[in-house]
């Protein structure tokens, strides 16, 4: 599996005039979850910059109790804050982190922006220990780069 042979199903699925801006989401989430095998949990978090809240919007995975997290809190929080890419080799090994689930070993969240703003994030959990590497954050920025597109 190359993640750079996945990004024509990624840009294909943004085309596609047949899906509503949400089902695109699902879809992405759905071929993410299906086509890389260390990428269990994928899912979309939107922020309320007024609330300062992120709102959970389409995700394939396990449901999880997280669908509102306060900016700051556990790992998709601190990257509403910072702006930043967050890798997370080892779940255990983080003090500022929401368990959704004991399976999960690993995470990355990468920011979403449009138009220089952080509107989101999408974020991967990972059953695997220390499974993401540069390739991962390149290959999530491009796919929030296309999903910028739609808003
Ligand atoms: N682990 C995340 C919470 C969201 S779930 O992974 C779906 C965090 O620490 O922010």
């Amino acid at each position: 599996m190359n993640l750079e042979d996945l990004k024509l199903n990624i840009t294909d699925i943004i085309a596609n005039d047949d899906l509503a801006v949400q089902d695109k989401l699902m879809e992405i989430c759905t071929f993410l979850s299906n086509n890389v095998p260390y990428y269990n949990w994928v899912g979309f978090y939107f922020a309320n910059h007024e609330t300062k809240t992120l709102h959970l919007g389409p995700y394939f995975g396990a449901a999880t109790d997280h669908t509102v997290i306060p900016f700051g809190k556990g790992i998709c929080g601190q990257v509403a804050n910072s702006n930043q890419n967050f890798v997370v080799p080892d779940v255990t090994a983080q003090d500022n982190y929401i368990a959704c689930s004991i399976t999960v070993k690993s995470e990355i969240v990468v920011p979403l922006f449009v138009n220089g703003i952080n509107i989101g994030q999408i974020d991967i959990d990972s059953h695997t220990i220390d499974p993401f590497t540069e390739a991962d954050e390149r290959f999530l920025e491009f796919v929030n780069s296309e999903v910028a597109k739609l808003f």
